[in-house]
């Protein structure tokens, strides 16, 4: 497409509109497509950044983006129009979220449209932008802060959390979130190095945002493998395993292996399964950073057993991934209502097979990172209504930093992305503990 060359900015929002198609056109992971873009490692490192940063505050903001669009393009483009559509996208979000001045925004926007051989649209995409320039913000501000998602999305969060907490979960998915690391040892030592805050937890918070991964690799401790990234929230469910030194314990779902990091940093003696070589080759390639063993099995962890049961099993299923749209902004658009039954039915699946690997007496920690409850406490419900030998090991605040508004009533953690608004917000994790009978 484009042939940016060397005009200023156009090549970066060239890489932008072809990350964004495909993501919305061909429903790629935002991560996958990054990765997989020839062009983006020739460009300046500020160029390479900027396209990122279209491309996710895009996404970030695409229901209000279209909002605004909608009620400015006369009638519906066509679907043959579907390059003009992006471009306008690309364009309202540089003007009304990431202060690209009006005139840049739009001769950079045109002659993408005219490079991407939608002459056509060229005016099209003229005429609308400068109407955004001169009428965009006023219209912006007249929404309200659902406006930004897929209404089955929203209608599921008002229905589990309210509609207080489903307003304040939109509006944590409208900011970028913070770089979170773990650390294998010495957090206040890491902390004072990289400038972090050290969070009650015990993540380490970097107020960096919106970082690829080349600049993460540059930071202080990553050649030497001193840490690895992972949400503060992402790391609590391994923690409610308690003390593992010396523990066997079973990492179901395991890849790219930032709780199999956990653990095994921890001392437990860890196998880790996943079902994806290419992922698993991730985790070891992670571990081997890190300085970290762990044995790594490819299975369908459906199936799979161990030579004997474990006293500490991790299930951190598949699932919708709902809870890290914060840093996955382009989950809402490739998520469906109707990807649920299949997940639900594989977390069933899981959940029993994690239950059957656990010795009696034994702990299975079960988590996901979905604000989806028919992916956390309804599958729990499901598995404890079976009568399967098996009970609820409720935790408690103190165990996750004493952050005690992520404890449910029945002692299951519960984070949310608009918990911790003073220091960042959290990924939304669900995870349960559960002890099996003696
Ligand atoms: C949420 S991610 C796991 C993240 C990982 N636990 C971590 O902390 O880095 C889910 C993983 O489940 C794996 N997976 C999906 N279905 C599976 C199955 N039936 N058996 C084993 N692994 C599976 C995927 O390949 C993916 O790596």
């Amino acid at each position: 497409m484009a042939k940016s060359g060397a005009e200023p900015g156009l090549a970066a929002r060239a890489a932008a509109l072809e990350l964004l198609q495909a993501v919305l056109r061909r429903n790629r992971p935002l991560d996958e497509a990054l990765a997989a873009h020839t062009g983006l490692a020739a460009l300046e490192p500020r160029d390479r950044a900027f396209a990122r940063l279209i491309v996710a505050t895009t996404l970030r903001r695409l229901g209000r983006i279209d909002a605004v669009l909608a009620g400015l393009v006369e009638r519906k483009l066509p679907s043959r129009a579907a390059m003009a559509e992006d471009i306008l996208r690309l364009g309202v979000c540089q003007m009304l979220f990431l202060d690209t001045p009006a005139h840049a925004a739009v001769d950079t926007a045109v002659r993408l449209a005219v490079a991407s051989g939608t002459t056509a649209q060229g005016g099209l995409v003229n005429a609308v932008l400068r109407r955004v320039a001169r009428e965009g913000r006023e219209r912006l501000a007249s929404l309200p802060t659902s406006r930004n998602l897929p209404d089955w999305l929203w209608r599921s969060w008002i229905r589990a959390y309210g509609e207080a907490a489903a307003d304040a979960i939109a509006a944590a998915h409208l900011q970028e979130p913070p770089l979170d690391l773990s650390v294998k040892n010495e957090p206040e030592s890491w902390a004072e190095r990289l400038g972090a805050e050290l969070l009650p937890t015990g993540t380490l918070r970097l107020s960096r945002r919106g970082e690829d991964e080349r600049a993460i690799a540059d930071l202080p401790g990553f050649a030497e493998g001193a840490w690895w990234v992972q949400d503060a929230a992402a790391a609590l469910p391994a923690r409610l395993l308690g003390p593992v030194a010396g523990v066997r314990v079973v990492d179901l779902c395991a890849a790219p292996g930032g709780k199999t990091a956990q653990l095994a940093a921890a001392g437990a003696r860890v196998t880790a399964i996943d079902r994806s070589a290419a992922r698993m080759a991730r985790l070891k390639e992670n571990l081997a950073r890190l300085g970290l063993e762990a044995e790594t099995i490819v299975a369908d962890a459906a199936t799979w057993q161990p030579p004997e049961p474990a006293d500490a099993v991790l299930l951190d299923a598949p699932c919708s991934a709902t809870g890290t749209i914060r840093r996955h902004p382009d989950i809402p658009w490739l998520k469906q209502e109707s990807d649920l039954p299949r997940l639900t039915a594989l977390q069933d699946r899981l959940l029993e097979a994690a239950l059957a690997m656990t010795a009696p007496g034994g702990t299975l920690v079960y988590c996901v990172c979905s604000l989806q409850p028919e992916e956390g406490p309804e599958r729990i419900a499901a598995l404890l209504a079976g009568g399967a030998g098996v009970r609820r090991h409720p935790i408690a605040a103190e165990e996750i930093g004493g952050l005690a508004e992520a404890v449910t009533p029945e002692g299951d953690l519960r984070t949310l992305p608009c918990h911790w608004p003073e220091r960042g917000g959290l990924d939304g994790f669900y995870a349960c503990r559960l002890r099996r009978s003696a």
